[in-house]
């Protein structure tokens, strides 16, 4: 679509297109590196970057300004940030007990926000929708940058998550329920707090707080009426109410994992000596950022990927990139036939891989797929070998396992050969399992003193294990 836009020299393009309706994909948070928000320049007077640019040309909006009194922008599809995607919001563990009560669970995401009414114990409605902290930066780093670039920052990343829980309270009908129970990682339990996550951000991350308090929707900003919100507390900086939710409805024994891939990896083992937890920066790229290749698992994304020219691709559509689990497929079946070798180059050589009509990876996006399984790989290889306990069972949460296929995420060396089980969003499960039964406060907050947090960056396996996880078998 096309757009003449005025000259308003305090914001920049991405600004000026978000005020009019236009809201761009800013996975970086405007820093210019991740290329998600490239529009083309068809006239005007234009600097990126403090520069002037000669028209037609194409720019990150993040970093553009308008120079002149008017010009012309041409926005591709592709750039714009995308209100809603295909979010799983189911779960597998025991049943909820029954109660007369209206209750609400949310799962405070990174990246996308899911929230369910329960009635009777039963889902009666659900929501999902992106955090709309995603245009202060795609990761949790960047959000913790940004708390410290203005004095108005903290409170602006609150009001963003709170937005998002507000529009999917708005769907669900909130009028009547007796409560909300809410899981996140520790820096999105902060942030929803308004308290500063930024120790979490240097050594030896130690979260600001792990237990939050009580409070009221209406004290919160929440339109849900004075209600109680619960939040489930954290385990350690990066293995957060997320994981704990996962924990209450995931019991572990002993030589199983629960594993959550997202831009971190969080694990938790159990052993015969006890449960100790790590996590791994697995980075954004299976999440569909920081490569061009790359998509949310939204319509037009392929899910599954068999090989050139045939995949699935998500509502139908013609293929517009590859989410997290068809990225996995591709490495597994490319290498498959050859046309990877072990380290990840295109056999024959070339720069780049057409996997469908319109997508084409890059040999320095399979590099990003190739550190991500890496960081997998070896964050839980490493735990095991310092715990000294085998892998037994894997038990997968969260949304990227929920079109993962095990054989091949085996195949390419990012998951143990050992008995896999995708139990889904176990964060949401939690989070409602707390929302019926208001008492089991106190279980999870025995359960967070129970694992061990193991930083990776203090064991001298991890840097050979991430290494050896840079091959494809
Ligand atoms: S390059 Fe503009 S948001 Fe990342």
């Amino acid at each position: 679509m096309q757009l003449t836009l005025k000259a308003d020299g305090r914001k920049n393009l991405a600004e000026q297109l978000a005020a009019a309706g236009y809201p761009l994909d800013l996975r970086c948070g405007g820093n210019g590196t991740c290329g998600r928000c490239r529009v083309r320049l068809r006239s005007g007077e234009w600097e990126t970057d403090g520069k002037p640019v000669s028209v037609p040309a194409e720019v990150n909006a993040c970093r553009t300004r308008l120079t002149g009194p008017e010009g012309e922008v041409e926005i591709p599809e592709r750039s714009l940030a995308v209100r809603q995607g295909k979010v799983a919001a189911a779960w597998r563990s025991r049943p909820l007990p029954e109660s007369r009560e209206s209750v609400i669970a949310v799962d405070l995401g990174t990246t996308t926000v899911a929230a369910v009414k329960l009635c009777n114990g039963e889902i009666v409605r659900e929501a999902t929708c992106f955090n709309r902290q995603s245009r202060f930066g795609d990761n949790v780093i960047t959000r913790i940058n940004h708390v410290g670039t203005s004095s108005g920052a903290l409170e602006e990343l609150r009001m963003a998550a709170v937005e998002s829980v507000n529009e999917l309270l708005d769907r669900l009908e909130p009028d009547g329920a007796a409560r909300i129970a809410l899981a996140g990682n520790t820096v999105m339990s902060c942030l929803f707090h308004g308290i500063d996550p930024s120790p979490i951000g240097v050594m030896p991350f130690t979260p600001p707080c792990r237990i939050f308090p009580v409070r009221g929707a209406a004290e919160l900003g929440l339109r849900a009426g004075d209600i109680p919100v619960l939040t489930v507390p954290a385990i350690a900086g990066y293995v957060g109410g997320d994981l704990t939710a996962g924990l209450l409805e995931t019991p572990l024994r002993p030589g199983e994992l629960l594993v959550d891939i997202g831009t971190n990896c969080e694990i938790i083992l159990q052993t015969e000596q006890g449960m100790f937890c790590t996590a791994a920066a697995a980075g954004p790229a299976f999440e569909g950022a920081g490569i061009h290749c790359g998509s949310r698992a939204v319509p037009g994304a392929i899910d599954h990927y068999f090989g050139r020219n045939s995949c699935s691709v998500i509502g139908g559509a013609a293929p517009a990139g590859l989410c997290g689990s068809a990225m996995i497929d591709f490495l597994a079946v490319e290498r498959r036939l050859g046309h990877l070798n072990e380290f990840g180059r295109i056999q024959p050589p070339a720069d780049c891989f057409e996997a469908a009509p319109g997508v084409t990876i890059y040999e320095w996006e399979i590099e990003q797929l190739l550190k991500a399984k890496a960081a997998v790989r070896a964050g839980i290889a490493t735990l095991a070998a310092y715990c000294r306990t085998p892998v037994k069972k894997l038990f997968l949460a969260g949304g990227f396992a929920r079109y993962l296929d095990f054989g091949n995420a085996v195949a390419c060396g990012m998951l143990p050969d050992c008995e896999l089980e995708a139990v889904g969003n176990t964060s949401l499960g939690g989070a409602a399992r707390l929302a019926v039964q208001p008492g089991l406060a106190a279980e999870l907050e025995r359960l967070i003193d129970l694992p061990k947090d193991i930083p990776l960056n203090l064991l001298d396996e991890f840097e050979d294990n991430y290494i050896d996880g840079l091959l494809l078998p």
